[in-house]
């Protein structure tokens, strides 16, 4: 059983294959968290908790007889208001205007499989798969009813929390903030590692030693963002990429966020992550109940390598849903770096046509194919295709595509407006906006307020009558601006905090109607890049646009940082033209398609322009995709390189959950003259096994790949790449006891 309850200890321990995570309801009925990490065997862990404090007006105790402060407690959900003045997971305030909450333990749950979270991602299980524990607890003043839930995943390293609250008062309790998560770990020597970064070079790993205070990772932005990854680690010093602890954990959810790091006074670390407080404020009515997103807990005693894999069996298994999950995705050509608005169907029948010639799936048409859209100034809102642009309209245009052998996909902007469309003339008040203040443009646009069901209800019956008018298979979901002013005209006065994580409700709650009326459909999210590339979105689409910098050299930091959370089975990459058209970079196509293949792979250029012989390579590259996409899609994912770190290469390693079948792939970032030879130890393979090079046939152990490593041979400029693939001997092969 991997949750267990101890009676006379009042002990929870909850263990996943190597880990423990243990709680204890304390004296006074307080639940404090006493050890996550490593597994261990010992159940009475009461003595983790400090025996003692020195009370010198400083620490405030309950009375006189309470073995230890608040202020020391560890504590699983710390409330505010109390003698605990470290970052708190909850903030209420009462109809007195007052914010003291005390949450005490009253009872709990063991049960198998996982609850869902209501009108939220969140990861599933079956029962067989996960326990789950909920914890409750009430705060007898309010009489707000507080539940921690906990589950635990048979065959993964991970925990996921999240809270539900319910108002069994009488009087309304607003909450001022309700975080998903609190962990309290016993010492402060940790590096922080975040993902940060921008549109166009979004993910870069930062990392740094934690000090005394607090530090912080968050979005204001209405979205998960560019600038920060909802996902934060703490390491050991040492911990690289195969060694040393790590505590990995992500956040669930697509809106504001924050997640923070503070080292107290006695040099503990309590980490907390949830809805951005700044943002929030919700109004819970008597009876009503609030569910938090889920933060999921990954801990690694072997590095952020073996962090990332978890994070991507957890992903890949137990939240993304699409029918598309365990399966090839289409080689897709998409038409916004060839045409960006400047198509009509003659143009887009012609990439089309290449398209199919060279062995490819589909075609997305991207940006500029409704309203009287020509530039991103006009037309968001009025999802009714551009006749003049695109005669005989889609249904003629996705007929012609598919006779051709290739599916259709299409781009559409369900959350923005712009005010130069007939639905902001009809509807000035659908958008997010404060009377008599400015309505700030980003990219001349607004943002609907999806806390509106009658927004929501136009949103659905447009994309539905769109998607049902022709065979449309694939959709790109794109969202380009964040939030500002937020002001809602439907929410009344009390409930105007509310906005931002309804409006990410309002998102979810279309994109679950949508996929459910086109259980088919392929939804890939979006978001000017990848702004919004984070697990809440997974749990809808299978794959996420990573950035819009297609550029393949700048691809190896965004890709590499995109992996430390996300399978690579989502990262949606595509080959694009050259000079590359967000750098000015000129990269050989070989190169750009072996970046390109370390996702879900694409083409994003005119094909129109290609010469005889490239689009000979391109079907190669096609061919090759084939070839290896069921291994990169599901495989164990090693990164050997760190192209932040290293200027002149990045290599990294996909190997087959048996083991039988490894990819190696290698750029050449920067050439050298007179370079070194460089040798790069292969990871993850079996050491006893023999595996043979596809190229040359050569066989050797997989000790030897791993230990002695592989000779990258001499290549020839920069970006230049090689690759390596290597198959085990089947052992009741002969020939494999020989070396050929
Ligand atoms: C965003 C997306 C791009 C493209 C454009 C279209 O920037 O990230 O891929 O779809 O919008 O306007």
């Amino acid at each position: 059983m991997p949750i267990l309850y101890y009676e006379q200890q009042k002990i929870f321990k909850l263990d996943t294959p190597h880990t423990t995570y243990a709680i204890q309801v304390t004296k006074y009925d307080f639940i404090s968290h006493l050890y996550y990490g490593k597994t261990i065997q010992d159940l009475d862990l009461s003595y983790l908790n400090e025996p003692f404090c020195w009370d010198l007006g400083n620490a405030p105790v309950e009375n006189r007889e309470m073995p230890v402060s608040l202020d020391r407690l560890p504590l699983e959900y710390p409330c505010s208001g109390i003698s605990d003045f470290r970052e708190p997971a909850l903030q209420i305030l009462d109809d007195n205007g007052q914010c003291v909450c005390d949450i005490r333990y009253t009872g709990h749950r063991i049960y198998p499989g996982k609850p869902g979270i209501t009108g939220m991602p969140a990861t599933f299980a079956g029962t067989a798969d996960a326990t789950t524990l909920e914890i409750d607890g009430i705060d007898p003043v309010l009489n707000l009813k507080v539940t921690l839930i906990y589950t635990v995943f048979e065959k993964l390293d991970a925990i996921t929390r999240s809270v539900r609250m319910t108002n069994q008062s009488e009087k309304n309790i607003r909450l001022q903030r309700a975080l998903s998560l609190c962990l309290d770990l016993p010492h402060e020597k940790m590096d922080m590692i975040h993902l940060s970064g921008t549109w166009s070079r979004e993910r870069a790993v930062q990392r740094h030693p934690l000090h005394s205070g607090k530090q912080a990772v968050d979005s204001l932005r209405g979205a998960s963002s560019h600038q920060q990854n909802p996902f934060i680690a703490l390491a050991a010093p040492h911990a690289d990429e195969d060694q040393g602890e790590v505590y990995g954990c992500s956040f669930v959810y697509s809106g504001s966020f924050y997640a923070e790091a503070e080292v107290d006074q006695f040099r503990k670390t309590r980490l907390v992550m949830g809805i951005h407080p700044h943002d929030f404020s919700w109004l819970l009515a008597p009876a009503q109940t609030f569910e938090t997103p889920e933060a999921v807990l990954v801990y690694s005693d072997a590095g952020l390598g073996k962090m990332s894999r978890t994070f991507h069996d957890l992903y890949r298994g137990h939240l993304i849903r699409s029918p598309y999950k365990d399966i090839k995705r289409p080689v897709l050509v998409n038409n916004w770096e060839a045409t960006y608005f400047q198509f009509d169907t003659e143009k887009i029948l012609s990439i089309a046509r290449d398209a199919a010639e060279l062995g490819m799936d589909m075609f997305v048409l991207d940006d500029g194919w409704f309203g009287h859209r020509d530039s991103d100034n006009s037309s968001l809102g009025d999802w009714f295709v551009y006749e003049q642009k695109l005669p005989g309209g889609l249904k003629h245009l996705v007929d012609t595509i598919n006779q051709m052998g290739l599916k259709f996909g299409l781009w559409f902007e369900p959350e923005m407006i712009s005010p130069d469309s007939d639905l902001y003339r009809a509807h000035p008040d659908w958008c997010i906006h404060v009377q008599n203040r400015t309505r700030s443009l980003s990219r001349t646009q607004l943002v609907l307020d999806m806390s509106r069901p009658d927004v929501r209800a136009y949103l659905f019956e447009r994309i539905s009558a769109i998607l049902s008018s022709a065979n449309i298979e694939y959709v790109k979901w794109d969202m380009n601006r964040t939030i500002c002013e937020p002001g809602s005209a439907y929410l009344p006065a009390e409930r105007q905090g509310e906005l931002k994580h309804r409006y990410i409700l309002g998102v979810y709650a279309l994109m679950e109607q949508v996929l459910q009326a086109f259980p088919k459909l392929l939804l890939e999210n979006c978001a000017g890049g990848g702004g919004r590339f984070d697990p809440g979105m997974l749990y809808y689409s299978p794959q996420i646009w990573t950035s819009d910098n297609t550029d393949a050299i700048d691809r190896l930091r965004i890709q590499h940082g995109t992996s430390y959370v996300y399978p690579v089975s989502a990262i949606s990459a595509h080959v694009s033209a050259c000079p590359n058209h967000q750098t000015a970079r000129t990269v050989s196509l070989k190169t750009r398609a072996q970046v390109a293949l370390c996702g879900t792979f694409g083409y994003e250029l005119d094909l129109n322009q290609l010469s005889q012989e490239e689009k000979e390579e391109i079907k190669e590259q096609i061919r090759e995709y084939h070839q290896y996409n069921d291994l990169i899609r599901s495989s164990d994912y090693y990164r050997l390189g760190d192209p932040f770190h290293e200027e002149h290469w990045d290599a990294w390693q996909f190997v087959s959950k048996d083991q039988s079948e490894t990819l190696f792939q290698y750029i050449q970032v920067r050439a050298e003259t007179n370079a070194p030879v460089r040798r790069i130890r292969l990871k993850g393979l079996n050491p006893a096994l023999r595996y043979t090079d596809s190229a040359t046939g050569k066989t050797y152990y997989g000790s030897t790949l791993m230990h002695a490593g592989i000779v990258i041979p001499g290549l020839w400029g920069d970006y230049a790449p090689y690759r390596l693939h290597l198959q085990s001997v089947p052992p009741t092969d002969p020939a494999s006891c020989q070396t050929k």
